[in-house]
């Protein structure tokens, strides 16, 4: 059993301090927020992750996951200290490391034992060495025995906890390779790959990670649009790819591209890091603009279909950047109904789990209790986000109750003849001629 602090309550440090206080260990999680720490030790959590209120609250029934905004508490005795708080976008896309540097230094003023920091957050290349010396220079010589470890995270929102629980592969990285060993006990119940390297490597590992994923979203979006232009089926083109072992069938799902907390941000930091070194990341670039071009391609496929979008109305099923989590970050739904609420439509939408997060910042958009409320007197119906519960909808009831029947499925939830059945024009993502050739 070993004694843990986390800094940074969110949905990385909420679930690696609940899953580490789950296999035994002694943790407390430490937030700046007041609100968000009440709220936990009510037992009332600051994010949907499914697994995760249960776990929580046993933990903190067995007296192992305790929650508080003392540093001194949270620090006492602790032989590891996480930092897993945000790095949001900075200007340029350059990762924001106020909180880290906030962190370590709380770190530098409370502990006067040896202690192990540990940058959970997913931190530029080289800020493993910076937090060393934000650290060191905080103690103004006061002798401290510390090291620091780069542990990045490669959880997915809506997974989380069984991310954590099973992981693919944990990467330590540190200058020393004691620390990290020590790091790396943490994880032996799990009993999954443990790679030790060095700081910069396990750093660079991280952004290489969510890059690369990304940018097989956006090939297979680019793969797509051909489809449509070419009379190809992109599910069946990924299908036919993926049985390749080198290819695999993961992330080539065509849609209205990637958004939420992580890829956006990751993938602009690399370039900046990137251009910030002298070297040009032409792919990240185009990476990022074909993600773009997929909002604004949805849109015209509505525009194409509509004739013109002002004074239409759009139904828009789904607002959290993906299925299984409240999270709109970066969600493809709030670009896309911004683009068509400047051509003049008036949105409705709906979501299972994102309607008070969306209510924070969406006041044109109607907000619905459910789909059909959403397709009420609609000229088009766009699917954003492939949530369980919209694939079998009363589709008969639908084109009764549209002005038009009229549907962009953006996600390919849906089988394209079994829609036109009921009599809707039906567009996809890359699914033959997509719809588009209908309107030419
Ligand atoms: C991602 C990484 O998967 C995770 O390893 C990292 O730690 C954090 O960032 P997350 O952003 O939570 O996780 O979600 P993910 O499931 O990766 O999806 C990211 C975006 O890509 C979503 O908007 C999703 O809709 C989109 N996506 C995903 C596609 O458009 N096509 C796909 O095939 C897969």
């Amino acid at each position: 059993m070993k004694k843990i602090c986390v800094v940074g309550t969110g949905y990385v440090g909420l679930v690696t301090g609940t899953c580490f206080a789950d296999m035994g260990n002694h943790v407390t999680c430490l937030d700046v927020d007041p609100v968000r720490i009440d709220h936990l030790n009510q037992g009332k959590m600051p994010i949907y992750e499914p697994g995760l209120e249960q776990t929580v609250n046993q933990n903190v029934r067995a007296g192992r996951l305790f929650f508080t905004t003392d540093y001194a508490a949270a620090l006492a005795e602790a032989e590891f200290a996480f930092i897993a708080v945000g790095t949001p976008s900075g200007n340029d896309g350059e990762a924001d490391l106020q909180y880290v540097r906030a962190a370590a230094e709380a770190i530098a003023d409370i502990v006067d034992h040896p202690i192990i920091v540990i940058n959970k957050s997913t931190v530029p290349v080289g800020t493993g060495d910076w937090v060393a010396d934000v650290i060191q220079r905080r103690r103004n010589g006061k002798p401290l025995e510390f090291s620091v470890v780069s542990n990045p995270e490669f959880l997915r929102e809506g997974s989380a906890v069984s991310d954590f629980m099973s992981p693919d592969r944990v990467v330590l990285g540190s200058l020393e390779r004691e620390a990290a060993e020590k790091v790396a006990e943490l994880y032996r119940p799990l009993r999954c790959t443990v790679m030790i390297t060095d700081l910069r490597t396990a750093e660079m590992i991280k952004y290489a990670s969510n890059a690369f994923l990304a940018t097989r979203i956006s090939f297979i979006n680019e793969i797509a649009n051909m489809c449509e232009e070419l009379g190809a089926d992109v599910r069946e083109v990924a299908l036919g790819m993926g049985y390749d072992k080198r290819i695999g069938h993961a992330f080539l799902d065509a849609g209205l591209g990637w958004g939420g907390s992580c890829f956006p941000k990751d993938v602009k930091a690399l370039e900046h890091m990137a251009v910030l070194h002298g070297t040009q990341p032409q792919l990240l670039q185009a990476v990022m603009e074909i993600n773009r071009n997929q909002r604004r391609r949805a849109v015209m496929k509505l525009r194409k279909a509509l004739g013109n979008l002002n004074e239409t109305t759009i139904g828009v099923l789904g607002l959290s950047f993906k299925p299984n989590t409240d999270d709109i970050r970066e969600a493809a739904a709030i670009e896309i109904i911004h683009l068509l609420q400047n051509e003049g439509a008036h949105v409705r939408a709906y979501d299972p789990q994102a309607m008070e997060n969306a209510s924070k910042v969406m006041h044109q958009t109607v907000l619905c209790e459910n789909p059909y409320e959403v397709a009420e007197g609609a000229d088009a119906l766009i699917l954003v986000t492939e949530w369980n519960e919209f694939k079998q909808l009363d589709f008969t009831h639908l084109k009764e109750i549209m002005k038009r029947p009229v549907i962009l499925d953006g996600r390919n939830l849906w089988d394209p003849e079994t829609i036109r059945g009921f009599g809707f024009t039906y567009m996809g993502i890359g699914r033959g001629n997509g719809g588009l050739k209908d309107f030419e």
